[in-house]
């Protein structure tokens, strides 16, 4: 049967593709993607306190991929309601902040076992704060809907999904003859015409991408800040995912994704490489204007979070309150830190290491020249 917009497509086939994908073109590509994300995943290592990049890039990547779901919150937001207290929340801050909970969760999984349609489950369900099953009632489209134009109808049936996305996990894990980002690009597109939830299939598809890196080593820590890339390319984005269903454009799909994590990987890296260079010059200033034997976790408490609070300190550097009030009323004083009142207590912002983390990106490097 062929493809059409507004009828469920149910025939969609199962990966891989008809075709061979590894093109010259691709794996020239695939080679550049390769060498941008090991360089990551070094740099990544280089960092003495994991957690400096644990908590700060999951958390634009949650800004950035809710996004694209136009659930608006800012960085500056989240990095707010990160440390505040809850209800003062908007609840698309609070949406947005549960995509980070369900990456994490996610990578903790794939950690000890492997990806399977319940992951996938696991992951939209924390996404969307509910117990999320497979879709059972059709009407599902992607499209307007206020006219209820439909661009593309994924498959129906609940049987019928689960049989899908249970091809697409054996796909993931027995296709070792195809390169893991090719793995990535196609499982991607694929997760997305299952479409196999009600709501969240593309956040839970774009988690999904990290953890394949995780899964396949590629990737230590789930620092690829991805959907940066593909909110700015929303647009060309949808186009390509609907070009491979239409015209089973597979190459052009891939190469978007591949260039994606080329250019991700990179900005990732200037984006720690100066973490790490602020790292070191706060590290002077600390010296410089504490008390000598301050404790040396304070700087790794300022770089966790770009907020703290009094009792951050307290707990993390085992000291008493007086002591820790006494640092950062100095460290605020000499405009290392900003204090801001929330509610009844005082919040400190490590006001160059926040603006470092939600500045806008340096234009992206062209990709080098194929031949
Ligand atoms: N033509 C298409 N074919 C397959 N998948 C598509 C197509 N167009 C869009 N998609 C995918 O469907 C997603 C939207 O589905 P859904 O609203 O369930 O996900 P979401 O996470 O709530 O939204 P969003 O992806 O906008 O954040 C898109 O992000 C994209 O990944
Ligand atoms: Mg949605």
């Amino acid at each position: 049967m062929v493809w059409t917009p507004n009828s469920p497509y149910n025939d969609l086939p199962d990966l891989p593709p008809p075709i061979d994908v590894e093109s010259k073109r691709i794996l020239k590509q695939v080679a550049e993607a390769r060498a941008a994300l090991a360089s990551l995943d070094q740099a990544a290592r280089r960092i003495p306190n994991p957690r400096v990049l644990l908590n700060s890039i999951p958390l634009l990547e949650a800004q950035a991929s809710s996004e694209i779901e136009n659930i608006v919150t800012t960085a500056d937001e989240l990095f707010a309601a990160d440390q505040l207290d809850e209800d003062s929340t908007r609840p698309e801050a609070k949406e947005a902040l549960r995509y980070r909970v369900a990456l994490l969760d996610g990578v903790r999984r794939v950690r000890d076992r492997p990806l399977s349609a319940t992951t996938l489950i696991t992951i939209c369900s924390t996404l969307q704060a509910r117990e999320m099953r497979v879709r059972d009632l059709p009407g599902t489209f992607i499209g307007n809907p206020a006219t209820r134009e439909a661009i593309y109808t994924p498959p129906d049936g609940q049987r019928l999904l689960m049989e899908r996305l249970d091809a697409w996990a054996r796909f993931v894990h027995t296709s070792t003859a195809l390169d893991p980002l090719v793995v990535m690009a196609l499982a991607h597109y694929q997760f997305e015409a299952i479409n196999p939830f009600s709501d969240g299939n593309g956040r839970t598809g774009r988690i999904v991408n990290i953890l394949l890196l995780i899964d396949r080593g590629l990737l230590s820590e789930p620092i690829l800040y991805l959907s940066r890339y593909i909110v700015q390319n929303k647009a060309e984005y949808y186009r390509l995912l609907l070009a491979v269903t239409a015209e089973a454009a597979w190459e052009d799909w891939v190469e978007f994704m591949l260039e994606g994590i080329r250019q991700t990987a990179l900005s990732t890296i200037e984006k720690i490489d100066d973490i790490q260079a602020l790292y070191r010059e706060m590290q002077g200033e600390l010296r410089a204007v504490l008390p000598s034997g301050a404790n040396a976790d304070l700087l790794d408490v300022l770089f966790e979070q770009p907020y703290c609070r009094i009792t951050t300190v307290m707990e993390r550097c085992d000291v008493t309150r007086p002591t820790a009030t006494k640092w950062l009323k100095i460290l605020t004083e000499a405009e290392v830190l900003i204090s801001v009142k929330a509610g009844r207590s005082l919040v400190f912002i490590n006001r160059t290491f926040f603006s470092l983390l939600t500045r806008a990106e340096r234009a992206p490097e062209p990709a080098p020249t194929l031949f």
